[in-house]
């Protein structure tokens, strides 16, 4: 069927195949650019399938010629409604990777339950033997806890105080004032439930405990931090202590890797334009004025860039990888920039409706929000019959 962009809010409801097998090769063109990395060999990648998952599992496999497999929640198509982007995107990269050779099996289910875990070591075990690298990329806003059945909420909401600042509209670039009432003490737990460390931890125990984790393993979660502007709704808010308390689990996850010498770290990454962060208050506002000033200064960088970067030039350079005081690798360097961070606080002063266009990357955030569900892309025919039907060649 030919497919367009139909959006609600800070979600598409459809997702175009080709448009996202073009993301897919994009990013795999780019990492080849780029050179070997003798990086992973074996890598498990849970949240595989967007964002900073898929661009990392692309990094292994075509950086460094890794075998991959993947674990996401994505929805599969039927007759008449495309899948959900994470899903074509897998289906490109599965034939990407098995072009070139390389092994690459997915699993779509709840990556929270004990059953999707259980599959992903029967796989390992029948496939790989074991992994050397595991990436933590989960973004969700609900989490089934798989001991006591509860379905936590995760909410993004300040803590203490309302907290009163501009955003954007980023479809129709209206810049208002948004308020957004203070998280009670149920809000934060639950925060911490879903996005914080807990099943990083049980994902790890779970695999150690059936021997699919090699000698000297790492594993990776994503982490932010970001600016002043954001602070009162990202880092000190409910996802905020979501992120202190993953920060914390890295320190508790290589203690109890010590027998295999495995080690866990948290990546702090980018800001960057993912399903996960368009739904987040005052971040997309954030997000076009520091696209505007990061391209202007030709440091600007995508999920493939990060991901590329964070393999190459931190987890992979046989050397000690580089950590800031708190533990943690840091590739929101460029982001963080004094000079970035003063010119980007200085028009924030300044965003209008009138003036955003102008001043901040408000075309950039919206392109870059299309090609996350396979729109805007140069090369694709848009106008024809595409196939919603795709599958994904592990699972169909
Ligand atoms: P995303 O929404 O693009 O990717 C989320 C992935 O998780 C998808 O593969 C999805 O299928 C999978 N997933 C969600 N629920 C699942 C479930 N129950 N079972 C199995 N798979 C599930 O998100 P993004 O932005 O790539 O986020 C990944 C990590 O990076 C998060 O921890 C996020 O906080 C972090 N991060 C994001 C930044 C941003 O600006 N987008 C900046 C820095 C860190
Ligand atoms: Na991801």
């Amino acid at each position: 069927m030919i497919i367009e962009p139909r959006m609600r809010g800070f979600i598409c409801l459809t997702a175009h195949p080709d448009g996202c097998a073009q993301n897919v090769k994009n990013q795999i063109n780019y990492v080849k650019s780029k050179g070997a990395i003798h990086g992973p060999k074996k890598v498990l990648v849970i949240g595989a399938s967007t964002g900073f998952g898929l661009a990392s599992r692309i990094t292994a496999a075509f950086g460094s010629n890794a075998a991959t497999l993947g674990v996401f929640f994505e929805k599969e198509p039927a007759p008449g409604k495309t899948a959900t982007p994470g899903w074509y995107n897998s289906a490109a990269f599965e034939q990407e990777a098995h072009k070139a050779g390389l092994y690459a099996k997915s699993i779509n289910g709840d990556a929270f339950s004990n059953e999707i875990k259980q599959q992903t070591i029967d796989l390992i075990k029948a496939d790989l033997g074991q992994v050397d690298l595991v990436i933590y990329s989960l973004a969700s806003p609900v989490r089934m806890h798989p001991v006591t059945g509860v379905l936590h909420r995760s909410v993004l909401k300040p803590i203490g105080n309302t907290f009163t600042n501009k955003t954007v509209d980023f479809h129709t670039g209206n810049v208002t004032q948004v308020s957004i009432e203070p998280a009670n003490q149920e809000d934060i737990d639950n925060t911490v439930v879903v996005m914080g460390g807990e099943d990083w931890a049980m994902w790890t125990d779970a695999l150690k405990s059936a021997g699919v984790l090699a000698e000297g393993v790492t594993t990776i979660a994503y982490s932010y931090i970001g600016p002043e502007v954001t602070e009162a709704v990202y880092r000190k808010g409910t996802i905020g202590r979501a992120k202190d308390h993953l920060e914390a689990t890295a320190f508790e996850i290589t203690d109890s890797l010590q027998s295999i010498n495995g080690k866990a770290f948290v990546s702090v990454n980018k800001a960057l334009v993912t399903q996960a962060s368009s739904a987040i208050p005052v971040i997309p506002l954030y997000i076009s004025l520091l696209y505007k000033i990061m391209k202007a200064e030709g440091v600007h960088e995508g999920c493939i860039e990060q991901m590329q970067r964070l393999f190459a030039e931190r987890l992979y350079m046989n050397a000690p990888i580089p950590t800031d005081d708190k533990g943690r690798i840091r590739i929101d360097d460029w982001e963080m920039r004094d000079d970035i961070q003063d010119r980007v606080k200085a028009l924030w002063a300044t965003a209008t409706t009138e003036n955003l266009s102008e001043i901040g990357d408000l075309a950039g955030y919206k392109q870059d929000f299309l090609n996350l569900f396979g729109f805007g892309f140069d090369g694709v025919d848009y106008n024809g019959e595409a196939n919603e039907m795709l599958q994904i060649p592990s699972i169909s």
